[in-house]
């Protein structure tokens, strides 16, 4: 058999180069190119004639899903694992990645075939420390205690695995290659080999990647491209929410969104997050309001604090934890220009509370109703909630699913919910139609 011919690769975007030059002519990064030379193990798989199929005689997908034993987890992945998914759980050191797999490799490893866990970055004495504190015990779980991804994946053989997990794919490596763990080409390959294993056998396999601080898992281009699945598990230091949010699926929708908790002894799913965000409210207080904002498929019904004081700066200042920080400059101008509330002398501070971060334009109008709130020392009635878009001119757009939300906050007790009059004139939702800012202030703050 020919040599496997050498190849380029950036070490930066993991662009593919013939020959080797000072600057990568994809992403213009300088001197990230390598000698990339594709182990010869690799390269005798090739060899059987594979023939085409046509598209009608494909045999349908009756893709068989596992649950994971964790209903929300099951949840973000479409309705459980499929046979032969190959799923990247991506998130920051510490944020709790491998205790969420611990206790999915847990139930999948009782109810078939042994898991094998490559503990690639941890000892198994850290691996069974971790199980213990957990209350997991399993001995389906068989814990591989090396790096390199070829002899995992014939011991996942050997063993007849019904999962694979390997943690982490930074620490792992390919025979042969010569770059070192971590790096793309290393990732790359690996994820590939994985990939070739997964499909072959029919084995799922779930990957934990470290996000790097750009925000992204290492060799972002690499991995995501590869991988059936990206999960991301989020979340900050000093709550104990985790969102685990799937951001690509091949097998489910995506934008899902599953809400756990971290405890002494583990992840812990929570099957009705708006009341755990909503647990610590004061109704009376003014500066408190409710918003409505959708993740993925599902409402969830959240607390959103503002304090507005006069400022003691020649230029104010704004804060916003948990929102966008300009999307806030902008509500204040039309607070100001639209709803005569003026806040040019005054700090405005803004807080999602739980630690959620809010990306989504509907949530527009409780934080407007908060800061008005606020600045009128006067708390909005305690079955308020506010859903909707501000335009600049004041106006209230419409936003996707208003029913759904409608019903979310009233079965936590918000029968008052704002909602834009266009969702309301077309009898989608009973909520209290506002046809702009002004209006919405009248009725959430009389
Ligand atoms: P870990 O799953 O190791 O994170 P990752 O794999 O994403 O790096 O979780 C690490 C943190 O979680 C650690 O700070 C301790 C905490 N933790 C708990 O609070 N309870 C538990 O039951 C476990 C296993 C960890
Ligand atoms: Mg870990």
């Amino acid at each position: 058999m020919a040599k496997p011919r050498a190849s380029y690769i950036c070490e930066d975007c993991g662009a593919r180069h013939q020959q080797w030059s000072g600057q990568c002519g994809a992403c213009g990064a300088w001197n990230s190119i390598i000698e990339h030379r594709p182990p010869r193990a690799a390269a005798s798989s090739s060899s059987a004639a594979v023939a085409a199929v046509p598209l009608g005689a494909v045999e349908d997908d009756a893709a068989v899903r596992r649950s994971t034993g964790m209903s929300e987890f099951d949840r973000v992945l479409g309705g459980g694992l499929v046979d032969g998914a190959l799923i990247l759980i991506g998130g920051d050191p510490g944020i709790g990645k491998s205790t969420l797999v611990l206790r999915a490799a847990a139930a999948l490893g009782r109810k078939r075939r042994p898991v094998l866990y490559v503990a690639a970055e941890e000892s198994p004495q850290q691996v069974r420390m971790r199980a213990r504190r957990m209350g997991l015990e399993s001995s389906a779980i068989h814990v591989y205690p090396d790096t390199e991804v070829g002899g995992a994946l014939t011991e996942a053989e050997r063993l007849r695995a019904g999962l694979v997990v390997v943690d982490s794919i930074q620490t792992v490596r390919v025979e042969g290659l010569a770059a070192a763990p971590g790096s793309v080409s290393q990732v790359r390959e690996a994820t590939v080999q994985i990939m070739q294993f997964a499909k072959a056998s029919q084995t799922p396999v779930m990957l934990v990647g470290h996000v790097t601080k750009e925000g992204t898992v290492a060799g972002p281009r690499t991995l995501e491209h590869i991988v059936d699945t990206v999960l991301y598990l989020e979340g900050d230091d000093f709550h104990a929410q985790r969102l685990l949010r799937s951001v690509k699926n091949r097998f489910g929708p995506t934008f899902e969104v599953a809400v756990f908790e971290m405890r002494g002894d583990g992840l812990h799913e929570v099957p009705n997050p708006s009341a755990l965000f909503l647990a610590e409210r004061d109704a009376q207080a003014p500066g408190s309001a409710v918003a409505v904002p959708l993740e993925g498929t599902r409402p969830l019904v959240v607390e959103i604090q503002a304090l507005t004081a006069p400022t003691a700066y020649a230029l104010p200042k704004r804060l916003a934890t948990g929102f966008d920080l300009n999307r806030l400059h902008m509500l204040l101008a039309v607070l100001g220009r639209r709803a005569g509330v003026q806040l040019g002398q005054h700090d405005v501070y803004v807080n999602v509370v739980g630690g959620l971060r809010l990306r989504e334009p509907a949530v527009d109008l409780a934080v407007a109703v908060a800061i008005a709130s606020s600045a009128r020392d006067q708390a909005p009635g305690q079955q308020v909630a506010a859903i909707g878009e501000l335009g600049l001119s004041g106006e209230l757009r419409s936003v996707p699913s208003a029913a759904v939300r409608v019903r979310e906050a009233e079965r936590l007790g918000f029968t008052r919910c704002l909602v834009p009059a266009a969702s309301a004139r077309n009898g989608a939702t009973d909520g209290l139609g506002a046809a702009n800012l002004a209006e919405a202030l009248a009725l959430a703050l009389p």
